[in-house]
């Protein structure tokens, strides 16, 4: 069977050839073939903290305010070593990316959801958290615009996760891959624009999404410089850093030419609207999303997410994931991604169709 995989959120289209450039002309300098700094190349940081500073005005020290990752997804799985003791909790969106989740459990603490659900706008309800739940939890982890729902955060709600987090000393990981895939003029807040959310808080930031460079394995956090020493520490008996040449893309993929964010936004756009004017064909309530690559749709009336997603694996050849995948909030939804091209998309959501 010719199976199209609408699974996961992986871009088909390369990175520009700008930064594979500079891979390939230091890939050939033996200097960058030795062991890379476990805390990155201070250029690299430099670069970060540059557009940070461009694109959200805020200032942020390179040396103790910046990490570099080996993928966003490796320093969201290596904080809970640091910040979570067996027993502890760590508060996680539901549904959400799974390693918040799992990264908890591997650390020896316990997952306590936040439910996101459609009537808060996927939002968590920070007021419903009980008082002995916050007490112990260490770290909440958050994600706007969020995977799997496509839901994106107001500053409003940003203030609020600061001051709960102060309340109750938790450190906040806001985790922001989908920054820039954003449509119809939205622009997203970053979680550290809040008013003292440095106090409390870091923010995970990939290129992988931005410039189409999820093989690549490059990313990093920023903000609080405690919880970027303390990750640090973690990391420099874990993992030992980022191949140079790769870092030295990382910049100028940072401080190059940047229209190829504004192309993919047109691609994912016009990929969004079809699945919306599909969806709407056939009678599936479904609202257009503001940002991310992912669309996340009720199923229909009757079915639920795992049997959905089975029965279109089956009759349509379509890979879909279930929402309850992502947590016990996402029963009743599936979630599809936006990162196949188009003449493949519409064949799926074709395929998807003939199944109802
Ligand atoms: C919400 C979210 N966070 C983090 C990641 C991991 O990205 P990276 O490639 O930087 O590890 C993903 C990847 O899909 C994601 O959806």
């Amino acid at each position: 069977m010719d199976v199209i995989s609408l699974g996961i959120g992986d871009p088909v289209e390369p990175t520009p050839q700008h930064i594979i450039d500079v891979l390939i002309k230091e890939a050939n300098n033996a200097e960058n073939h030795r062991y890379p700094s476990y805390f990155g190349l201070p250029s690299f940081r430099k670069a970060i903290a540059g557009w940070y500073k461009g694109r959200f005005g805020l200032d942020f020290d390179p040396d103790t305010e910046v990490l570099p990752l080996v993928g966003s997804k490796e320093g969201i799985a290596h904080i809970s070593v640091a910040y979570v003791d067996p027993g502890d909790i760590a508060l996680i969106p539901d549904p959400g990316y799974p390693v918040y989740n799992s990264g908890t459990i591997l650390a020896g603490g316990k997952s306590y959801f936040m439910p996101l659900l459609a009537e808060n706008n996927f939002l968590p309800d920070l007021d419903a958290i009980p008082a002995d739940i916050a007490s112990k939890a260490k770290l909440m982890f958050l994600n706007y615009p969020n995977n799997p729902t496509s839901a994106t955060a107001t500053a409003d709600f940003f203030e609020k996760v600061v001051d709960f987090a102060k309340r109750n000393d938790i450190v906040v990981a806001h985790d922001f891959p989908y920054s820039e895939i954003t449509f119809d003029g939205y622009t997203a807040p970053s979680f550290l624009e809040a008013p003292g959310a440095k106090d409390v808080g870091v923010e995970f930031h990939s290129l992988s999404k931005t410039y189409n460079m999820t093989g690549w394995r490059i990313g990093w956090v920023l903000g609080n410089a405690e919880v970027i020493e303390a990750l640090g520490r973690v990391k420099s008996n874990i993992d030992s850093g980022i191949f140079n040449a790769i870092q030295k893309a990382g910049i100028v993929a940072l401080q190059g030419p940047q229209d190829s964010i504004e192309d993919m936004r047109h691609i994912y756009k016009r990929r969004r609207d079809l699945v919306v004017s599909t969806m709407k064909e056939l009678g599936i309530e479904i609202e257009p999303t503001k940002a991310t690559v992912f669309m996340w749709i009720k199923v229909p009336e009757g079915q639920t997410s795992q049997g959905f997603a089975k029965l279109v694996l089956e009759k349509a050849g379509v890979v879909i994931s279930p929402g309850s995948a992502y947590g016990p909030s996402g029963e009743g939804y599936i979630r599809i991604t936006l990162t196949v091209p188009d003449d493949r998309l519409k064949e799926a959501l074709d395929r998807i169709a003939s199944t109802l």
